[in-house]
């Protein structure tokens, strides 16, 4: 495998080895946190009292991890496209731009991890959120616009936010007597959890659509709108059959 082939797979590797066993792990906590607090008022319950902080800490993993694959996974169009085209040599401020976005997303999430007054925590999950929003609009990323419904970069752009607002809430959540910071996280998150199985879905098979570097310069004279491919068998060298 060439190291174009293995960097591409940093991505998806990362988001199975890493984020979807933190999905897993962080609804478990949430269905016991609910259920605790559901039970609490009605008498002891045996969930342990730590399933929310627990909650709470995987959660703030899940967001920098989401966060994290989601620009890997713009990364690798976005400068495959910049060494392809030459592009700093045509237009230098526009890569100077992109790596000004990387780097200002990734700094406003940890200035967000650390913000307490409401007004920090909306500003720098705006930040963080516009910029993976306009990182995910540059040349190069697969957008599948056509077929928006089923597009592994919008749900993986609207699932990355979720967990941006997620942990611009907390303080929220906790502060709220009426509970109703606690309603929109559950609503938001509820929508969050089914675009991740949807991640899940449209990442396998756009894995299944991108050739290894070497089978590129053949599968590039397929025809991907009426879905053939030239007939290999009539380009085959003649072989003569074997005297006997
Ligand atoms: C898959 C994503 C997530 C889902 C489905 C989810 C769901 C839930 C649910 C069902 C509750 C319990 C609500 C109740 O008591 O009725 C909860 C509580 C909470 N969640 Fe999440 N959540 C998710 C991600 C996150 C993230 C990323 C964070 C923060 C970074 C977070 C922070 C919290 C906090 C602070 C609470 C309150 C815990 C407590 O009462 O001690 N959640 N969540
Ligand atoms: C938390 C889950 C995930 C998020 C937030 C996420 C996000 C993204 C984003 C934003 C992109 C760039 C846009 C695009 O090309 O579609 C991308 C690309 C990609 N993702 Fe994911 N992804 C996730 C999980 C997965 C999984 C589980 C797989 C496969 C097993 C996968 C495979 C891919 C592939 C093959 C690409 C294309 C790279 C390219 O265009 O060169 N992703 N992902």
């Amino acid at each position: 495998m060439s190291l174009d082939d293995v960097i591409l797979l940093l991505h998806p590797a990362l988001a199975v080895v890493v984020v979807f066993p933190l999905i897993g792990i962080v609804l478990n906590r949430a269905i016991l946190t609910r259920r605790r607090r559901l039970q609490t008022p009605s008498g002891k319950s045996q969930i342990a009292p730590t399933v929310g902080s627990e909650h709470l800490q995987l959660g703030r993993w899940l967001t920098g991890s989401v966060v994290g694959v989601a620009l890997l996974g713009l990364a690798y169009p976005i400068g495959s496209k910049i060494l392809e085209t030459k592009r700093w040599t045509t237009h230098p401020f526009q890569v100077v731009f992109i790596l000004f976005m990387f780097l200002t997303t990734i700094g406003s999430l940890i200035l967000l991890y650390r913000a307490r007054p409401w007004y920090w925590r909306a500003i720098f999950a705006g930040l963080t959120s516009l910029g993976v929003i306009v990182l995910g609009f540059q040349d190069g990323v697969f957008r599948r616009d056509n077929e928006w419904f089923v597009s592994h970069f919008y749900y993986g752009l609207v699932a990355t936010v979720l967990m941006i607002l997620s942990l611009a809430m907390v303080q929220d959540i906790y502060r709220d007597r009426t509970q109703v910071w606690r309603r929109i996280h559950i609503l938001l998150n509820c929508l969050a959890t089914l675009l991740f199985f949807g991640q899940g879905l449209t990442g396998t098979r756009d894995l299944l659509e991108i050739p290894l570097s070497w089978q590129k310069p053949h599968l590039d004279r397929c025809d991907f709108v009426n879905q053939t491919c030239p007939n290999v068998s009539s380009q085959l060298p003649v072989v003569s059959p074997p005297l006997v």
